[in-house]
């Protein structure tokens, strides 16, 4: 049995022991364990049922406390620390041996994150050492955005979930890093494009290297819910799937002319920040109900449109 708590006293008796923790993060849970402690690290991969080949995101509670685990962190991405951090930035540093080789599947850089969220922050600053953790959900599928998703999915293979509410942000951190010398981002996050661009200028964007384990593991099949799931324009996705019972997520518009069997609309106000709050826990919805397909609307792509159109698009059943 897995147990829910508010408690980060307890949280922290549990990551004390070498146990995995699922914590609250402002982007997505994680799932979470002593970064330096590969015994602690391996059951994250376990209860996951990750590759070991996928590397793992450190977290720490400031840039001081990074610094004890990286090598010199270069200007740009030192900027965007200053500027970004806490919050939904990863940024990949040259490692120090301090970081074992399982939490980087043998890289010799290491993804590091300062969470803004007040409990993730709390407990990093009550731990004597660093936590790693991917998202909190089995290898595949959509990333929790609350406690009860992690539950859901993980009960029974964790000893405890620290319950910090609804995730802020709902979309994972946008990850940066240098490749040859220019700033690069590999995925579109919880920071957009334009925040970055507007800090340092002009990025490369280098996404969905999946066979490339320089980049984060963009494996193709990712975030996907059970139900097959079809993103576009929704007249035309509605008329190519008439014959289903359909399931409707929309940015803003009800489209109540069309026969849906059930509507998500994400952001009633067209909000692309109250949209990817929405986003994970949309997609899971679904997946209990009679719907037999999703069909989802593009994003503008702008501001976190780009992080979403980006999951969606991996979520997005092959034809
Ligand atoms: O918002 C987030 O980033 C959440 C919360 C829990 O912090 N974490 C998260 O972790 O999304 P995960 O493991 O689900 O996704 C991290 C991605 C993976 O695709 C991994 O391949 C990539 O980051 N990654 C981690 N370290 C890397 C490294 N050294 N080089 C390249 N990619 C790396
Ligand atoms: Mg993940």
């Amino acid at each position: 049995m897995t147990h829910i708590t508010s408690h980060i006293s307890e949280a922290a008796e549990w990551l004390n022991r070498g146990e995995v923790v699922a914590i609250p993060t402002e982007t997505v849970y994680g799932l979470a364990a002593n970064a330096l402690n590969e015994k602690a690290v391996a059951k994250i991969f376990e209860a996951k049922n990750r590759p070991f080949f996928d590397p793992l995101i450190v977290h720490v509670s400031s840039i001081d406390d990074a610094r004890k685990y990286v090598e010199d962190i270069p200007e740009p991405l030192l900027q965007l620390l200053n500027k970004f951090s806490p919050g939904a930035l990863t940024i990949l540093l040259k490692k120090k041996k301090a970081i074992p080789d399982i939490v980087t599947s043998g890289l010799d850089t290491v993804g590091i994150r300062i969470p803004s969220h007040p409990k993730a922050l709390a407990l990093l600053s009550q731990l004597s050492f660093p936590l790693c953790a991917p998202s909190a959900n089995p290898f595949g599928y959509v990333s929790p955005t609350n406690a009860q998703h992690v539950y859901d999915q993980l009960n029974g293979k964790i000893p405890c979930i620290l319950d910090g509410g609804n995730c802020s942000v709902g979309v994972e951190s946008t990850i940066v890093g240098l490749q040859e010398g220019h700033v690069t981002v590999f995925r579109f996050g919880g920071i957009s494009l334009e925040q970055i661009e507007a800090e340092i200028g002009a990025v490369n964007i280098l996404l969905h290297q999946n066979s490339n384990p320089k980049a984060p593991g963009m494996l193709d099949s990712h975030y996907a819910p059970r139900k097959p799931l079809f993103v576009g324009n929704i007249p035309n996705l509605f008329s190519k799937h008439s014959s289903e019972k359909n399931g409707l997520i929309s940015f803003s518009e009800p489209y109540s002319d069309l026969p849906f069997t059930e509507r998500k609309i994400l952001s009633p106000t067209n909000d692309l920040r109250e949209a990817a709050a929405n986003l994970f826990a949309a997609l899971r919805y679904f997946d209990n109900t009679d719907v037999t397909s999703i069909l989802v609307e593009k994003f503008p792509e702008i501001g976190l449109g780009r992080a979403i159109n980006d999951r969606l698009n991996r979520a997005a059943t092959r034809s």
